[in-house]
């Protein structure tokens, strides 16, 4: 099987600062890979990279098999990688319809055909339970209910990646549950790179974990054995909420 995703010495330097160096990382389609590790350890600079929100200071991107580390983010996206950001991105005058028929409007060659847009957008509402509060301003829903109205946005574009940073940031214990139901059924359909601080979803839900630490891989493995790595629990597990 040919990776979905392959990153050969991929670096990132922030002035004297390696936040990403040398990575060498391959996803296979279908995955659900957790990236985990200490604050500032490169995730999101590496995620970054990946969407082509930043430009590599060295390395290479593959992706299905052709080189796309020189291809604006549009681009990409247009090829299956979507990514939401840890920052809350939404547009919070317009409503959460609205904001998902931004990418709906992106992924379809009519965009102004009403019926696509609207069943598209409803489709993604509904996967992330937000169908009810479609007409709500986006501001004006819960910090949890603005992270998902985020995955609904990047699950609009039908990507063949889904790049998710840290989603359930303030999301509530009962939406957790829904949250890694979600995820399941994202994954029956396309890749999923998760990046994650909440061990319990990271557990539950990766097939593989791939342990980020000073801007590089310091352990990669199933759950399991992630658990148990010593050098792992050192950096990170042991100091972990
Ligand atoms: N735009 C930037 N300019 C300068 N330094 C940056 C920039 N973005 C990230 N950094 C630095 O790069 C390092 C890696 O940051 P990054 O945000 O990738 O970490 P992270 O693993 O996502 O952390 P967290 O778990 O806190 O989200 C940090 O030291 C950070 O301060
Ligand atoms: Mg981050």
């Amino acid at each position: 099987m040919t990776p979905l995703l392959t990153t050969k010495g991929l670096s990132r330097n922030f002035g004297g600062l390696r936040a990403v160096d040398s990575v060498d990382f391959t996803l296979m389609p279908g995955e659900i890979r957790a990236v985990i590790g200490p604050n500032g350890a490169g995730k999101t600079t590496f995620a970054s990279l990946v969407s082509g929100r930043i430009q590599p200071s060295s390395g290479m991107i593959v992706f299905d098999g052709a080189d796309i580390t020189g291809l604006p983010a549009y681009v990409r996206v247009r090829q299956g990688i979507a990514y939401t950001f840890q920052i809350t991105s939404v547009f919070a005058n317009l409503t959460a319809y609205d904001n998902v028929a931004l990418p709906v409007q992106r992924t379809l060659s009519d965009g102004r055909s009403k019926g696509a847009v609207q069943a598209g957008v409803m489709a993604a509402l509904e996967r992330t339970g937000l169908a009810d509060r479609a007409h709500m301003p986006a501001g004006q829903l819960s910090y949890g209910h603005q992270r998902l109205l985020e995955v609904a946005m990047g699950l609009a574009l039908k990507p063949r990646l889904l790049i998710l940073d840290e989603p359930t940031q303030g999301l509530a214990d009962s939406e957790i549950d829904n949250f890694i139901t979600l995820v399941r059924e994202i994954a029956a359909s396309a890749t999923v790179l998760l990046i994650e601080h909440n061990m319990p979803v990271v557990m539950q839900l990766a097939d593989r974990i791939t342990v980020f630490n000073a801007g590089k891989i310091l352990a990669e493995g199933t759950p399991e054995a992630i658990r148990e790595n010593a050098a792992v629990q050192q950096a990170y597990l042991g100091t972990a909420p």
